[in-house]
């Protein structure tokens, strides 16, 4: 009989702690190369599962055909993309009260954009993984077979400001040269937009208002990241403007021809701006500054190379995912 009471007891408190604890969703968004749906997009949620489990789990596609998704995650305009990510969540019923989020490498900056541009239904806690938040200052090189990766570097390095670049190669969108701001600043259709760095104010102030709701923003930097330069975009750094003297060796000044390990060297000692040195910082274009001086910014590291997540991402999803509504 005690025997009885004891299942019946633990039955029903193991029923009311899933209904009642009320897990806020969790929407992850791939990065380049990926589907939402790919053996390691499903892996991760079979994980996060695991870990949280009761927790509903969405994976943002701009195709539901695998193939289309991974295009468009080279090519197409971001700003439109946007546009239906957030109409897709917005039809999603069990995300309608908010989730919290994870983005890899660009799907990181791209879920910032949501925030600050739409954020109905609002995310509370957002993680991004090794995504480029500052942009990118070269463009990744691509493995020998990966097709669509080697036509979209090629197409990009004939002009990332053109035009044409601007509404069709993802990667040009958020490419931030720091030797040509002012080209940057008025021919970027999505980062400079989002990051509110404008040649002439007014800037956005809902962006700002918006990312200050955020209850968490976890930036996570992959120490050993080769893939995306600046590495530290991560972590909302860039590559200093270049002074005159860096600039020599890649000018028409340059009097001796360099050999490609002494270039590869002075690309290498290229100075860092640090967020907190940032303009976008310290005048709070977008919010940042506010979440930061709330304690809400989360400066976090995967020993790694980029998007090396094994053995890294277990303690930041069991921290900063699954919490319940009430834990605003
Ligand atoms: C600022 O951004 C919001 C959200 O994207 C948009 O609705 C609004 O039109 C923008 N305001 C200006 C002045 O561009």
């Amino acid at each position: 009989m005690l025997f009885l009471i004891l299942v019946v007891i633990s039955v029903l408190g193991y029923v009311s702690s899933a209904a009642l604890k009320d897990i806020r969703p969790l929407v992850i968004w791939h990065g380049l190369g990926d589907t939402y749906d790919s053996p390691g997009m499903l892996q991760f949620q079979s994980e996060v599962k695991k870990m949280h489990p009761g927790i509903f789990v969405h994976s943002v596609y701009i195709d539901q055909n695998p193939k289309a998704d991974q295009r468009a995650g080279f090519y197409g305009k971001v700003n439109d993309q946007l546009d239906l990510v957030a109409a897709q969540f917005a039809s999603v019923p069990e995300l309608s009260r908010g989730f919290d989020a994870i983005g890899f490498s660009q799907g990181g900056q791209f879920l910032r954009a949501y925030v600050e541009r739409n954020n109905t239904p609002p995310i509370f806690n957002l993680i991004t993984f090794g995504s480029q938040h500052m942009g990118i200052s070269d463009l990744p090189l691509c493995s020998a077979y990966d097709l669509l990766c080697q036509i979209a570097r090629r197409a990009a390095r004939g002009g990332v400001y053109s035009d044409w670049a601007q509404e069709n190669l993802i990667q040009a969108q958020y490419f931030r040269d720091p030797a040509q701001l002012t080209l940057y600043l008025s021919a970027s259709s999505f980062l400079a937009d989002v990051n509110n760095e404008v040649l002439l104010p007014p800037r956005n102030e809902t962006y700002a208002a918006n990312l200050a709701t955020l209850s968490n923003l976890v930036l996570v930097l992959f120490a050993q990241d080769k893939t995306v330069v600046p590495k530290e975009s991560a972590w909302f750094g860039s590559e200093a403007p270049p002074q005159d003297d860096d600039a020599m060796p890649f000018g028409l000044g340059s009097q001796v021809p360099l050999t490609g390990s002494e270039l590869l060297q002075s690309k290498q000692e290229k100075t860092i701006v640090p967020m907190r040195l940032q303009p976008l910082y310290a005048e709070d274009w977008i919010g940042l500054r506010t979440l930061d001086e709330r304690g809400a910014v989360t400066l976090a590291t995967c020993p790694g190379e980029h998007m090396q997540l094994t053995g890294c991402w277990e303690d930041l999803v069991g921290k900063w995912i699954g919490w319940t509504f009430d834990q605003v």
